[in-house]
């Protein structure tokens, strides 16, 4: 069986730029759970929370992640699920009904980053991202606050993996090494032949 790579973690670590390379080593489906809620309100990220507030961009995240982790389609080749690779926004872990729900269609990948890289990234990206706009603080005081009330939140993925020091390529790398370690982790047969997860 091959579950999907579901690819997670705080804003800025790296998510949006692995994944796809992701993507296109394992030769696999990619997509953007963001990019599909925008597409679904036919406005951007930031201009939901604007028009609609955070509890109308969270409904519509929790129905997209229902949606793409109901996806019954089969591998061609192996028949099992159909693979795929799935980059979620920094916030999708906070709710528990989203977690089982990743959980149970494959490994979760959470990305991360110390703060300052975070911010020094936040600055440098065209992306409008409202969580850290929040409360007229600073950027990295507001990243280092919501990294501490998320941190069990993060907790409960696969694995995590720090992207501080490293490139794109060198984080892709072990994406894929962790998920691949992870998925067989799950397919192994226990002793009395009873799937292990
Ligand atoms: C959010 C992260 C954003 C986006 C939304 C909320 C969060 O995605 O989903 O602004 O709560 O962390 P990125 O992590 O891709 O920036």
């Amino acid at each position: 069986m091959t579950p999907k790579l579901i690819l997670t973690g705080f804003m800025a670590t790296g998510k949006s730029s692995v994944g796809p390379l992701v993507a296109r080593r394992l030769g696999w489906e990619f997509v953007d759970l963001d990019s599909v809620i925008a597409a679904r309100a036919g406005k951007p990220i930031a201009q939901i929370f604007a028009d609609h507030g955070e509890a109308h961009f969270r409904r519509l995240e929790r129905e997209v992640v229902a949606h793409l982790t109901g996806d019954r389609r089969r591998c061609p080749q192996c028949h099992g699920p159909h693979p795929g690779v799935i980059s979620t926004g920094g916030g999708v872990l906070l709710d528990e009904s989203n977690c089982a729900a990743l959980r149970r269609a494959g490994v979760i990948v959470c990305l991360t980053a110390r703060p300052e890289v975070v911010a020094a990234r936040v600055k440098r990206s065209k992306t409008t991202r409202p969580k850290l706009a929040e409360g007229g603080k600073s950027t990295l005081t507001r990243i280092k606050e919501l990294m501490v009330e998320r941190a069990d939140a993060y907790a409960r993925a696969d694995v995590q993996i720090d992207t501080s020091d490293l490139t794109v390529d060198e984080v892709a790398d072990r994406v894929i090494s962790a998920f691949a370690a992870h998925a067989a982790r799950r397919c192994a047969p226990s002793a009395d032949g009873v799937r292990s997860a």
